[in-house]
Order: C-alpha cells, then sequence, then structure tokens
C-alpha cells in the first residue's frame, strides 16, 4: 500500500509537471492534464490537493468537431491563463477533456466518465444542444454543475438546477441577423426558411427566426427542412428559389448548412443569406468557399470588446491561430472563468479541499449562479435558473477573397 501510495505521487506530480499527456488510461481521455489514478479513491472525497479537475465536455470526433474545436481552442487558452494568474487560489486548474463525438449517446458517455471516474467538480459542455438535452439530466441527477458553452437553444437552463449555460439563447441574438438584413436591403417582403428538422437547436432557432420575420412584417414563402447529415439540397433550394424570396435563412450545422448555401447560389439564388448559429464558426469557410461570401449571422462575441480580459484572449487567440477569435472559443473560455473564479471564491469562504466532493460540487453550483464576471463576453451574470444574462450582441457578415481560399467575419453591427 505504502509504495502504491508513493507511485501514485509521482504519477500526480508527473501530471502536474508535464501539463500534457496524463491519460488515466482512458482511450477516450486527451486531457490537457489530467486527474490522479481514481482507484484510490472514494466517491465522496475531494481530490483537489495536486489541481481542480474540470470536466469538458466537447465533440473531436464526428461533423460536430467543426464547432467543438473552437470550443477546445477556449478552454485551452483559458487554463494557461487562469493557471499563470495564480489558478484557484495557488492550486491549479486541471481541465480533462472527453470527447462527446455528435450524438447523445457519446455526450452521455462523456458525462458519465468525467462525474464517475475523473470527479470532476464540474463540467463545461457539451457541443450540442441535442446533446445536452440527454447528456445535461445525468450530471443534474449526480448533483454536478453544468455550464454550457455553445448550447443556444431554448431550454438549455430549464433541464435542471444545476444546468446553466453562458451561451445566450437564440432567442436574443438570431432576430438581430435578420433585423441586420433588412438594413442592407430594405425591400426584403418574400423569405425562404431551411432547417434540420433532425436537430433540437436548429428546430428552436427556426422558431425564432420564423417569429422575428413575422414580427418585422415580412412573409414566410416557404419553410423548407432537411437532415444534418443531408449534403443534397437541390430539391429543396429549387422549391425555394422557385419562390423567388429575396432573402434566405439556413438553420444547419456547419457541413450540412455550408453545403446548403454552397447549392443556393451554385443554384442561382443572387439575394441575402443568413445563417444560423451552427454556421457561426470559419470551419464553414472551406465548405462553402467563395460562396460564403455576404452570410450574414448574428453574434455574441466580437474581438473588438474593449475590456482588458478579451485583449488578452484575443491577442493570445491571434498569436496561437493567426485569426480574430469566434465566438465559440470566447463562449468556452468564458465557460471556465466562470467556474475559476466560483472555485476562488468558494475556496475563500470554506477550504476546497476539506469539502467532500458532493458538497463541493453543490455549494460551487450556488457560488457561480451568484456571481458576476468580467469576460471576452462583457459583464455576465445568471438568472436563478441558469440563463446567462449579457449584454451586448452583434452581427457579421461574412467577406471571402475572390479566389473562395480564405475569408473572414467582417462585423456590420
Ligand atoms: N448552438 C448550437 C447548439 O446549441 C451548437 O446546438
Amino acid at each position: 500500500m505504502k509504495k502504491y501510495t508513493t507511485l501514485t505521487t509521482a504519477f500526480v506530480a508527473t501530471c502536474a509537471i508535464m501539463l500534457t499527456g496524463c491519460g488515466g488510461g482512458n482511450n477516450n481521455n486527451n486531457s490537457a492534464t489530467n486527474t490522479t489514478p481514481t482507484t484510490a479513491r472514494d466517491n465522496t472525497s475531494n481530490n483537489t490537493s495536486n489541481g481542480i479537475p474540470l470536466g469538458i465536455a466537447f465533440a473531436q470526433t464526428s461533423n460536430v468537431a467543426l464547432l467543438g474545436q473552437e470550443g477546445i481552442a477556449g478552454v485551452k487558452i483559458a487554463e494557461k491563463y487562469f493557471n499563470d494568474q495564480g489558478g484557484i487560489n495557488g492550486t491549479p486548474v486541471k481541465l480533462v477533456v472527453q470527447d462527446t463525438g455528435g450524438d447523445e449517446a457519446g455526450a452521455i458517455n462523456a458525462f458519465q466518465t468525467l462525474i464517475n471516474k475523473d470527479k470532476v467538480v464540474g463540467i463545461v459542455g457539451p457541443t450540442l444542444s441535442q446533446q445536452a438535452f440527454s447528456a445535461d439530466p445525468v450530471a443534474d441527477r449526480a448533483k454536478v454543475p453544468v455550464v454550457g458553452g455553445s448550447n443556444t437553444a431554448v431550454g438549455i437552463p430549464e433541464i435542471g438546477d444545476y444546468i446553466a449555460r453562458v451561451s445566450s439563447p437564440i432567442s436574443v441574438v438570431a432576430p438581430n441577423a435578420v433585423k441586420a438584413a433588412m438594413k442592407q436591403n430594405p425591400n426584403i417582403k418574400k423569405v425562404a426558411v431551411f432547417y434540420a428538422q433532425n436537430d433540437a437547436f436548429n428546430k428552436s432557432e427556426t422558431e425564432i427566426f420564423q417569429n422575428a420575420v413575422k414580427s418585422l412584417g415580412l412573409e414566410i414563402v416557404t419553410v423548407q427542412k432537411f437532415q444534418t447529415t443531408d449534403t443534397d439540397f437541390q430539391s429543396q433550394v429549387t422549391n425555394a428559389i422557385n419562390l423567388k424570396p429575396d432573402l434566405m435563412i439556413v438553420s444547419g450545422l456547419t457541413a450540412d448548412g455550408g453545403n446548403l448555401v454552397r447549392q443556393l447560389r451554385e443554384l442561382g439564388y443572387k439575394g441575402l443569406i443568413i445563417g444560423g448559429n451552427g454556421l457561426n464558426t470559419s470551419n464553414v469557410l472551406p465548405i462553402c468557399k467563395a460562396f460564403c461570401d455576404g452570410l450574414i449571422i448574428a453574434q455574441a462575441y466580437s474581438p473588438e470588446h474593449t475590456n482588458d480580459i478579451n485583449k488578452m484572449f484575443r491577442k493570445t487567440y491571434v498569436e496561437l491561430y493567426k485569426k480574430e477569435p469566434p465566438q465559440l472559443s470566447a463562449q468556452a473560455f468564458t465557460a471556465v472563468q466562470v467556474f475559476v473564479e466560483a472555485l476562488k471564491a468558494l475556496d475563500n469562504k470554506s477550504k476546497l479541499n476539506k469539502l467532500p466532493l458532493p458538497e463541493l460540487r453543490t455549494q460551487l453550483n450556488k457560488q457561480l449562479l451568484s456571481g458576476k464576471y468580467d469576460t471576452p463576453l462583457g459583464e455576465i451574470s445568471f438568472t436563478p435558473a441558469g440563463e446567462v444574462v449579457q449584454k451586448d450582441f452583434y452581427v457579421a457578415q461574412i467577406k471571402m477573397d475572390k479566389d473562395g481560399n480564405n475569408g473572414k467575419f467582417v462585423f456590420i453591427k
């Protein structure tokens, strides 16, 4: 036993120094850092003295990784930044990353591993609302706080007391895109709407878009449905173009949404197109290439936000990736920030390493919901239900180079 303890200590120390690659024997686990082997611990102890394990559940495989990768970029910047600042009152935060893949089963599996094996204090994720509606109840039942970093469907915080998010719901973000389109073309009257009917967030988003269109006095001439796995949209596109709309609105994920935009242009549509939050990534650019040009997408983040933490975040992101940070990375950074600052505040009240894990998770949930945070998204707080309260929203339009190989999001509001 003594020998085991010594080896464990050595392993922990090595992990803490290396900050990478201590996978804990889990194939799925590519944590930036990892927790100690869990065999030596029971279900109630907490193991925070060598680092506080925070779970990250994002898609790193499947088409959903086009969104999940941006989340990973954000949390890695946060981990380094906050640990360089002294972590949680001197103890580092250790991100434990589990790949959710693109479906519900993968998200549930990642959550269960983080909760039961990695014994995290809380979870950031999952990538899709579709996954959140299945995986978040698992965390809620286990009383593990979850902060969504990209879930924008209506109804996410209402999943349970332990579920919050920093990703503003499309109900407050999406209508801005319709207003921006009308500003560019005041003659818009007829609107065609497309949405992925097999995805919870897109079903929620299209409702918001359709209500916004109607409340602005525009006419919806058709609603066309597709699947997030589709690659050919010819019949939906032809149906819509025949009705001569002045605006098309696409609610899909990145690969399907990007292909749909491309096919709208290939089949001759010349008017404005709005893309929803699933297209809000520069990973859409290689899919629709030159045809992405002009695509309007509402934003809950601007790289131009002038507070110090965003200046740091933007500078770090640009140095690493040679482009402006996207919304999903900023939101993922923010989700980690919320946990770090709440953990610090909690530690100031009652030392974290003295709290049994269930108690720590419950108190952390209360603490994080009551805080105010100055983040790259601006100042945020939460409603008692866990919905983010955020002030500033924006709209961007994609500008592509002529050859279609490079493009950027230009902020127009
Ligand atoms: N915003 C997308 C969702 O909620 C990624 O599923």
